[in-house]
């Protein structure tokens, strides 16, 4: 059967990357998670000290960063920046402080949507992200815009962060959601907008399994109609 690619967008927490690997998992598609890669570049950039308003220095990280994505023993993927796995690094809630500033920069969206554009070129991918159905694949043969309502969306990454063991409170969670909605949608570089071609999927009151489901029915209405 042809493959097709699959462009998932949407809010942070709504469900995005649980359903986008459930779906990729069942359809034997490549799940590539952007987010994790913006996140990478953050930690990156924390850990090298790098000025966000030095180009010259954002320009020599960018060449310095390496990122891929490899499978644990159990099936669990993983992000890896230069060899090392930063799989939990990044889900903290230091880097998720300050990923919408980093992932604003014109020069970090270029060098991350050449790489995600290469990792899609032979279809067959479920993407999700922010500008995956508008600049990275605006010819996607099926582009899904995920969203719910914010206090949903706060508690669901309060129970994620507890069962990493980060306990914080539903107030600086839902603070922390709010504010990256406002970023990655007013920012000057793809904000995170609803393309009109796109499938609405408000998950407030759904089941993850019912959401993969879904994704599965409208990637083989769209196979069909390919
Ligand atoms: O999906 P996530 O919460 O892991 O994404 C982390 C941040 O990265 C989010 O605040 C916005 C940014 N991002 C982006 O700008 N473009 C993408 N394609 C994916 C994520």
């Amino acid at each position: 059967m042809n493959k097709i690619i699959i462009a998932i967008d949407g809010h942070s927490s709504c469900g995005k990357s649980s359903t986008a690997k459930g779906a990729a998992s069942r359809l034997d598609y490549t799940y590539i998670d952007t987010g994790a890669m913006y996140r990478a570049v953050t930690l990156y950039f924390h850990n090298h000290h790098i000025s966000l308003s030095n180009d010259k220095e954002i320009e020599e990280a960018l060449d310095a960063i390496d990122i891929e994505f490899r499978k644990d023993k159990l099936g669990k993927s993983l992000t890896v920046l230069n060899g090392v796995s930063v799989e939990n690094e990044i889900r903290k809630l230091y880097i998720a402080n300050k990923v919408s500033e980093v992932s604003a920069l014109p020069q970090v969206r270029h060098a991350m949507v050449a790489q995600q554009r290469k990792m899609g070129q032979k279809k067959g991918v479920v993407m999700d992200g922010r500008d995956i159905g508008s600049v990275v694949f605006p010819d996607a043969e099926l582009k899904i815009f995920m969203t719910a309502d914010p206090v949903v969306r706060a508690h669901r990454r309060q129970a994620e962060l507890m069962e990493k063991g980060d306990l914080m409170s539903f107030e600086d969670i839902l603070e922390n959601l709010k504010k990256r909605d406002y970023l990655d949608s007013t920012r000057k570089e793809s904000p995170l907008i609803q393309v009109p071609d796109a499938e609405i999927i408000d998950t407030s009151h759904m089941t993850l399994e019912e959401q993969i489901e879904l994704v599965c029915i409208l990637a083989d209405e769209a196979t069909a109609h390919k």
